[in-house]
């Protein structure tokens, strides 16, 4: 029997991994500069972590999530996102003992059992940032701006910010009872799923891209009249920071988010290469589940970018490059004991030269050597064969002007770094 991977969780192959480097690598970069610290937490966390923030009747705890009983019959549930287990390892281990306001960032598999299609996978990956212990829009505009900063370093140009808040607990009750109001009397109107929806987690409907719905939806009352006056502060604060920072954004009336937790400030970012599934990335704040899960009452805000979606945006463009731009250089030997000075050989170079040295593992002819060395785009290949270990001399061997010399053998590593020949 021949396996495959499972549906929707995707192998990433050699050929592709570059590309998928390079942007972790100028993530990474971006992030660091900006005083965020890498996090790693487990993939798998108790069910009831993801029931309680996500909330019971979001479509990812009720349809989406991977979950299963282990051997002693406790519910686990493979991670959908990261912001819950964060901010369950935040209060496990005291980070605000550390810092009172800490920058965190993480990279990592997700998993959601949705249909699979372009841009919709089961195991999929994200970059994702959570600022904790915070409640100032300086720290939302800080990591708008920076998200903003990082696409454009990754080489995306046609992204829209989408803008919106939804108010604290209370406004988000007020305008709930608002709209099922509205929707009520518009009930026949909405596909089936949102009938269901004006009971059990009615802004859900706001977000149903169903046409039927997307027009009752049009006329719907306004988020951001139901906002206090204190949310409203917020919300004007930080787009006149975002606005002083030349960080575009588009304000969406009725933006809502798919996951529960979030207050405040909400935004989401697309882009047009990407279809039905638009969002490359979004977030918000989160200023109530520090407190839910037990810990102190503190602000939090933070986004995730899907990885997938970002590198089919940057095919789009022609621009998802590889970051392998390293020479390749390769050691080509016949018989044990030139294998054994090529070993030696390769071993200098990659210490001294920062090269990428492959060697033969087959023991194969010298002509599928060097075919080999052709196919891995090697630029330079170094030869010993017996006859010229005898003589202690190696031939050193430019692919791309097809010139060659021989060299005295103790001195390969010192023609290598001269560059002479690169
Ligand atoms: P989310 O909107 O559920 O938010 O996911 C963030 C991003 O992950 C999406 O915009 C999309 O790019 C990517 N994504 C989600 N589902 C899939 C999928 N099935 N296949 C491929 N990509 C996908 C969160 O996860 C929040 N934790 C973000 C956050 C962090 N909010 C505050 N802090």
């Amino acid at each position: 029997m021949k396996y495959k991977s499972i549906r929707g969780m995707e192998d990433i192959l050699p050929g592709d991994i570059g590309a998928w480097q390079k942007l972790e690598n100028t993530a990474r970069k971006i992030l660091e500069s900006y005083g965020y610290r890498e996090i790693r937490t487990p993939i798998l966390e108790d069910t009831s972590l993801f029931e309680r923030s996500i909330g019971e009747s979001t479509d990812i705890v009720t349809k989406e999530m991977y979950t299963f009983k282990d051997r002693k019959g406790r519910s686990l549930t493979l991670r959908p996102e990261g912001t819950a287990p964060i901010v369950r390892s935040y209060i496990e281990h005291a980070l605000d003992k550390i810092s009172p306001e800490l920058r965190l960032y993480y990279m990592g598999p997700m998993f959601r059992s949705e249909r699979p299609q372009k841009g919709r996978s089961r195991q999929f990956y994200q970059i994702g940032v959570e600022v904790i212990g915070t409640r100032s829009p300086f720290a939302d505009a800080e990591i708008i701006a920076q998200l903003d900063k990082m696409l454009k370093s990754f080489g995306l140009e046609d992204f829209t910010i989408k803008l919106n808040s939804l108010g604290c607990m209370a406004d988000k009750a007020e305008f709930a009872g608002k709209l099922k109001k509205y929707l009520e009397d518009r009930k026949k109107r909405l596909c089936g799923d949102c009938k269901k929806r004006i009971k059990k987690n009615v802004l859900r409907v706001l977000d149903c891209k169903n046409e039927c719905c997307v027009q009752v939806a049009r006329e719907a009352p306004n988020l951001i009249d139901s906002l206090c006056a204190s949310c409203k502060e917020h919300f004007e604060k930080l787009k006149g920071i975002l606005s002083t920072t030349k960080t575009k954004f588009v304000e969406t009336k009725n933006l809502v988010r798919g996951l529960d937790y979030y207050t405040g400030t909400v935004f989401e970012i697309t882009h047009s290469a990407l279809g039905g599934q638009d969002a490359i990335g979004a977030g918000g704040r989160y200023d109530n589940l520090v407190k839910d899960f037990g810990g102190p009452s503190l602000g939090a805000v933070g986004y995730a970018l899907g990885i997938e979606r970002i590198i089919i945006a940057l095919k789009a463009k022609g621009q998802a490059k590889s970051a392998e731009t390293t020479k390749i250089l390769y050691v080509a030997t016949m018989g044990d004991k030139a294998k054994i000075e090529g070993m030696k050989i390769a071993e200098e170079i990659r210490r001294e030269c920062g090269l990428r040295v492959l060697t033969d593992l087959k023991e194969a002819s010298l002509k599928s050597q060097m075919r080999t060395a052709d196919k891995n785009n090697a630029k330079i290949v170094i030869i010993i064969g017996e006859d010229e270990l005898k003589e202690g001399k190696a031939v050193i061997r430019d692919m791309a002007r097809k010139e060659q010399k021989s060299v005295n053998i103790n001195s390969v590593v010192e023609e290598v770094k001269k560059g002479a020949i690169c």
